[in-house]
């Protein structure tokens, strides 16, 4: 795998790296300040961040980001709707400032923290990952964000705490897909506490260099490149501490088809389909799949000795 840093060129088009630094005074920090939410001059300190000092990491062997428009015009937020085209069209609605995330459970200090407060935690990196879809497809995406053991070590989990539990805003007037019964709202995900803190587990607040767009997750989201999408939650108002392994929305709507794991594992196909294939969205041949999504050098230790067909 490749993990050298190339130039950001390499990564994100150009005329999008020119317009970063405007983009986000003007979208973040007027956002923010329209919200009340900061002081102007904090407000300013976080775009800053995004610039010269910001690592920038292939984490995709050299792959072509997959184009923007796929990313941001092909996604799954059930909350918008089933189609892939429903996010793009509808999302526009949700209402992401002022946006509070809830640290709370098995933690010493449990607190509320404004998205924008939470940005500023620690700069911003940008990391290619691959994102497999449980679905059979997959893309290469630039996300910006930091891991997201920045914001755990935070609350200072309690020793009792053994999972993370990762629960999805619900707007009833802002998503029409809440109405339905779909999945059972909220959209709720887990992850054992040690593949939370692990550091390829990113919490993102933007892509291809810029502040996510709502159908990918704003204003932040999960990103587990290793395990199929589903487990990177969108829009998270909540992040809960547990003892006891989180049944996910997932889980309670087809046991059967969706484990607690979740690993992508070309060798484990789900009930109705094979995962050993995959196609990357903007072409037409297929790929082979990779064992944790081409991941296992850095997390294949988390599930030593664990029947990964049992545990999916
Ligand atoms: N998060 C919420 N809240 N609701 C969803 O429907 N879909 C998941 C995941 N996170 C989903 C979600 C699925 S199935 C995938 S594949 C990814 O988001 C897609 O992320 P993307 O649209 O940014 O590519």
């Amino acid at each position: 795998m490749k993990t050298s840093t190339p130039s950001p060129a390499e990564i994100t088009p150009p005329e999008v790296y020119a317009r970063r630094r405007e983009f986000l005074k003007t979208s973040i920090g007027a956002g923010l300040v329209a919200a009340g939410a900061v002081s102007p001059a904090p407000t300013f300190a976080a775009p800053l961040k995004f610039g010269a000092g910001a690592s920038r990491r292939d984490y995709a062997s050299g792959e072509t980001p997959t184009p923007l428009q796929h990313v941001t015009g092909y996604n799954n937020f059930y909350e918008f709707g089933t189609a892939k085209e429903d996010p793009a069209r509808l999302a526009h609605r949700l209402k992401t400032a002022p946006w509070q995330v809830s640290l709370e459970g098995l933690v010493k200090k449990p607190v509320m923290l404004g998205s924008e407060e939470i940005l500023q935690l620690a700069p911003l990196e940008e990391r290619i990952y691959r994102l497999r879809c449980v679905e059979g497809w997959s893309m290469v995406i630039p996300w910006l964000g930091f891991p997201l053991d920045v914001l755990l070590k935070r609350v200072e989990p309690l020793g009792s705490a053994k999972y993370v539990e990762f629960v999805s805003a619900v707007q009833p007037e802002t998503m029409p897909g809440v109405k339905g019964r779909v999945l059972d709202w909220p959209y709720v995900e887990g992850l054992r506490l040690d593949e939370a803190r692990h550091p390829l587990t990113l919490l993102a607040f933007g892509l291809y260099g810029e502040v996510l767009p709502k159908q990918n997750g704003a204003p932040l989201r999960l990103v587990v490149p290793w395990k199929y999408g589903f487990k990177s939650a969108k829009s998270l108002v909540a992040i809960r501490f547990t003892e006891h392994e989180p049944r996910s929305a997932w889980m309670k709507a087809a046991p059967r088809e969706y484990g607690f794991y979740s690993n992508v594992n070309p060798a484990v196909d789900h009930p109705r389909w094979s995962q050993a294939s995959e196609r990357r969205i903007g072409e037409f041949r297929k790929r082979p799949t990779l064992l944790f999504n081409g991941y296992g050098a850095e997390v294949a230790r988390l599930y030593s000795g664990m029947d990964l067909a049992k545990h999916f």
